[in-house]
């Protein structure tokens, strides 16, 4: 699938506010510093739609950005990142929460992981909520050019490992780096799908 026209629509804390939940919907959450943000501007192929920053916390609302006028992608705040004060992340993960167990026209929530980390509590724990709340989620992993492409290949197989041990599914995976444009296609072609659905649903 080709992305057209991506624009930015709208920034909330509250998900009642969030445009109308007519259109089929992807969110991208995961730690803080992730990538999330990066993504979706590697995805939309536009450098500077979603706004990143090398200091961890630089998204602190919902924010929506539409693409050529038939879905939504959603990047949302971090979670984990331990330099804002309990207060905030609280508020934070109230917001975060209250959107992706309400949100009813959120189709899929990829849930992002730094590739160069083994398997952290913070997501695993994260991943065994939507899990538990039937929330449908895939991974992807990002930051893939840290690495050699060996050494990718090898954290992706031990953090499936990881999760094999633990629920009976693993949830489709994919692996990306937004400096250097790759991993975009697999993940359109996803979404790509899921659009039919939501279509054939209506
Ligand atoms: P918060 O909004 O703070 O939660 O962070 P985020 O998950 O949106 O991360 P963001 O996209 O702002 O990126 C954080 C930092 O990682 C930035 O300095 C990015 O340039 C860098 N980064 C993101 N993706 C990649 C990648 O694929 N490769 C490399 N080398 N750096 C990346
Ligand atoms: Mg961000």
């Amino acid at each position: 699938m080709k992305v057209q026209e991506a624009r930015y629509v709208m920034s909330n804390s509250d998900y009642l506010k969030c445009p109308q939940p007519i259109l089929p919907e992807y969110a991208f959450i995961g730690r803080s510093n992730v990538g999330k943000s990066s993504l979706i501007n590697m995805l939309t192929g536009k450098k500077a739609l979603a706004k990143t920053s090398q200091q961890p916390g630089k998204t602190q609302l919902i924010n929506h950005f539409l693409i050529d006028d038939t879905w939504y992608l959603v990047d949302l705040p971090g979670y984990g990142y331990a330099k804002v004060s309990k207060v905030e992340r609280d508020k934070w993960e109230k917001m975060i929460n209250d959107y992706l167990y309400n949100r009813e026209n959120l189709v899929c929530t990829f849930v992002l992981i730094d590739v160069r980390h083994s398997a952290m509590a913070v997501d695993l724990e994260f991943m065994s909520t939507l899990g538990e709340a039937g929330i449908p989620f895939h991974i992807i992993f990002t930051k893939a050019d840290k690495l050699k492409p060996g050494q990718v290949a090898n954290q992706v197989e031990a953090y499936k490992k990881k999760l094999a041990e633990l629920w009976e599914e693993i949830p489709p995976v994919f692996v990306t780096s937004a400096e250097k444009n790759d991993g975009r296609e697999p993940i359109l072609q996803a979404i790509g799908t899921y659009n039919q659905t939501f279509e054939k649903a209506k």
